[in-house]
Parts: C-alpha cells; sequence; structure tokens
C-alpha cells in the first residue's frame, strides 16, 4: 500500500489496497501506522458491505454504538447518514466538530463510507487538532495547557437544542434528552500515544467553557480558539465518489459536512470505534 498526503499538515491517500478481501496483519499495521501519522485516510473505490466496512473499524478499535443515531438491530453500531433530495433541513455533523465529545467516553475515531453522492457538493471538510495547537499563540498554549474543557450535547440535549426545522435527520436521532445537556470534562490538549503530538480538543458544537470560568467569560476565547482551528491552512476538504472510505481520528481532528446540495440524495455509512481511553491521552 502507498500513502500519498494531501495537504502539508495531515491527510492521505492510501492507495494499492482492496479492503473486501481479508485483510492481513502487516497491512492492519500499515492502517493503523497511517492513521497514526496522517490522521484522515482515504482510499477510493472500495465498494464495503455493511459487514467489510465493520471488519475495517475492527483494525482501529471496537465498534461503537451512537447512543444518539443508533442503526439497524443486526448493525447497531452503523448511522446511516442520508439527505433526501427533498429536505430542505440541516445535515447531520453540519458545523465544525469531533464527534460525541460530550460523552465521558467519545469514540476514537470513525469509519465512513458513501454509498450514494450528489453530482456536486456533499464535501466533508476536516481540521488537525496538532496543525492548530502547533500554530497556537504561546499565550493561549499557556492557558489551555493542563485546563480542561467543558462539553455539553447541545443538538440532543434541551437547554441548547436548536430549532426543530434545523434539525437533521429527525427521525433517526434521539432529541431533547437532559443528560445530553449535562458537563463533561475533558482535557483541553491531548497527546497522540503514538506519536507523541499534541493537539486542541475543543470545538464549537459541543465545547462550553473553559475550567474556572462562566460560560460568558469563556465564550471570546472560545471563539478565537475556533477561529483558529478552522483556518484553511489547517483544513482538508474531500470531495467524496462513491464507494469511497474515510478513516479519521476522532481525538486530533475535527470534521464539517458540508450542506450546499440540495436537491440530490446523499447517502453514507458510519461506523465508530474505540480504543482505549481519553484519559490516556492527557498530558
Ligand atoms: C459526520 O460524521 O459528522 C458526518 C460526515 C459527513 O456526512 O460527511
Amino acid at each position: 500500500m502507498k500513502c500519498n498526503p494531501i495537504t502539508g499538515f495531515f491527510g492521505a491517500e492510501v492507495t494499492g489496497l482492496d479492503l473486501r478481501k481479508k485483510i492481513d496483519t502487516s497491512v492492519k499495521k500499515q492502517l493503523q501506522n497511517a492513521l497514526s501519522e496522517h490522521l484522515v485516510i482515504v482510499i477510493r473505490e472500495q465498494w464495503l458491505d455493511a459487514d467489510q466496512q465493520r471488519a475495517l473499524a475492527k483494525i482501529f478499535g471496537e465498534p461503537a454504538v451512537n447512543p444518539y443515531a443508533p442503526g439497524l438491530p443486526a448493525y447497531p453500531e452503523m448511522t446511516h447518514i442520508i439527505k433526501e433530495a427533498k429536505e430542505r433541513t440541516g445535515v447531520f455533523g453540519g458545523g465544525w466538530h469531533t464527534d460525541l465529545s460530550f460523552l465521558d467516553h467519545p469514540p476514537r475515531g470513525s469509519v465512513l463510507c458513501a454509498i450514494e453522492v450528489p453530482p456536486f457538493g456533499g464535501d466533508t471538510m476536516f481540521s488537525s487538532q496538532h496543525a492548530a495547537w502547533d500554530t497556537l499563540p504561546e499565550p493561549f498554549k499557556i492557558m489551555l495547557d493542563g485546563r480542561k474543557i467543558a462539553h455539553v450535547g447541545k443538538p440532543y440535549g434541551v437547554k441548547w437544542a436548536p430549532p426543530i426545522e434545523e434539525q437533521s435527520m429527525k427521525g433517526s436521532t434521539k432529541r431533547g434528552d437532559p443528560e445530553a445537556d449535562r458537563e463533561r470534562w475533558h482535557p483541553a490538549v491531548l497527546t497522540h500515544p503514538v506519536t507523541g503530538k499534541k493537539g486542541l480538543y475543543i470545538n464549537p458544537t459541543y465545547a462550553l467553557r473553559i475550567e474556572g470560568m462562566s460560560e460568558e467569560m469563556s465564550r471570546p476565547f472560545l471563539e478565537e480558539l475556533f477561529r483558529h482551528t478552522s483556518l484553511p491552512e489547517h483544513c482538508l476538504r474531500l470531495r467524496w465518489s462513491p464507494g469511497m472510505v474515510v478513516i479519521w481520528d476522532n481525538y486530533a481532528t475535527q470534521h464539517y459536512a458540508i450542506n450546499d446540495y440540495h436537491g440530490f440524495r446523499r447517502e453514507m455509512r458510519r461506523v465508530a470505534f474505540k480504543s482505549g481511553r481519553l484519559e490516556e491521552w492527557s498530558n
């Protein structure tokens, strides 16, 4: 297999693999290393079925059920991300976020497969939190290293829930859960256990406030951090094609599904995986 970097900071396109065949131990190791090094890996023309997708996720960790968007009984860990041509709502994941960072144990990463994509648009953006940390001004580094951030599940809770017409996948996601409003504290800075690289662990969808500060006091600092993490230099933008597979590190990246394809259908299948605990990434 070959890894071709996509940007100067992160992301790689992997070629020379057929993931529908049995994946041997040396390829598994290479894929794990590729994810550690590049944080987002893209493999085209794979056309995986649900079992093959689950087997791929297992290389990186145990498939994890999304408590707010579970799949079918036979594949509870598989979230179907569908926007129909006639829908005029928001999209699932349509804002910068890391998946489920408001849980005690957020998933470690995800495998996303494209089933049907619009003729244009429907791209996904990623941002490297390692790049964002490396380029962060020193006063921010001093302020955040060793501090915690409170995360809450705003879209799924009660207190901060968006208006119903802006909610995507209404029928297949759990909403109005007061438990999602509970603050969960995670380190603002994580260290990758394999590469030793530091990265920010904040995102505008779920991060609420900085340890020792109120929501109001935190707001200007968080806004500046969100602006910084989404700078074009820290991002990559993926154009999907059917059959494509993308695997991302959910502790070291944020992502954003772009909602610019009204009138066209888009269907994706996602399996998140867990491995170890977030605490192992603490300094
Ligand atoms: C997500 O996992 O947040 C959605 C990604 C996408 O549909 O592009």
